[in-house]
């Protein structure tokens, strides 16, 4: 599946009301699987507008929540067009990542749950970040990468985050986003999810944060993006 294959994809998707059971089964058996549809969302700025994409500054990491109340994701511009690629993982499974979004087509998202032991950002903390080209990995000795320094993994945000460096397994679920009449929107997923690990290992937390499993797990069609820094108190980098 190329890139125009992907874009038509999605385009199928935004428009799923009419979509039937064997439709959204094709979707998934193309994608071997990994490609999950959920609420189509609008990504807004503070004040509750569509967030454009020249908005998006590339030297500085965004979070929004998707496809639930309680998931975060890293939204990033890599100020550069971002091809599509294929994504393999040690079962030997694969899927085609979209590449980037937006007018340059250097926009992307990603589940920001790491994929090794679940270190994600929080009000408190942010161990895993976006390391803009300003801000270079101490591990890798660049920037353009997405870093997790609870135990040092390395992600690579223009490859479907595919792990380059430390103990995570498989790459970070990516967010599949779409680009429409100047609006960003997030469809669904596409990669491992961790989602119901997640929410079973920091249940406590998730509680006190959202009052219930049951809130913090509702779906989204409207995820504010703000910058990770005005999120968690700590950004922690390495
Ligand atoms: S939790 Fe991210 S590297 Fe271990």
């Amino acid at each position: 599946m190329d890139r125009r294959d992907f874009l038509k994809t999605c385009t199928a998707v935004a428009a799923a009301s009419l979509a039937s059971p064997s439709f959204f089964s094709s979707l998934v058996e193309a994608q071997e699987g990994k490609f999950k549809v959920y609420k189509k969302a609008l990504l807004v700025d503070k004040n509750g507008n569509p967030i454009k994409p020249e908005d998006i500054d590339p030297r500085k990491q965004y979070i929004f929540f998707y496809p639930h109340r309680a998931t975060p994701c890293l939204l990033t511009n890599l100020g550069k067009e971002v091809p599509p690629a294929k994504v393999k993982l040690s079962d030997g499974t694969s899927y085609n990542w979209q590449g980037g979004v937006g007018p340059k087509k250097s926009i992307v998202a990603y589940s920001a749950i790491c994929s090794h032991q679940f270190s994600h950002p929080t009000p408190e903390f942010s161990f895993i970040n976006y390391y803009p080209e300003n801000i270079p990995s101490k591990i890798v000795k660049r920037g353009g990468v997405i870093q997790c320094c609870a135990h040092l993994s390395v992600f690579d945000p223009a490859q479907g985050a595919k792990v380059i460096d430390g103990p995570a397994p498989f790459p970070l679920t990516a967010i599949v986003l779409s680009y429409e009449d100047g609006k960003l929107y997030a469809l669904g997923t596409l990669g491992k999810e961790l989602f119901e690990d997640f929410f079973d290992m920091f249940k406590p937390d998730l509680r006190k944060l959202y009052r219930s499993t049951r809130k913090a797990k509702k779906l989204v069609d409207r995820c504010e993006v703000i910058e990770v820094e005005e999120y968690a108190k700590e950004v922690i980098r390495c």
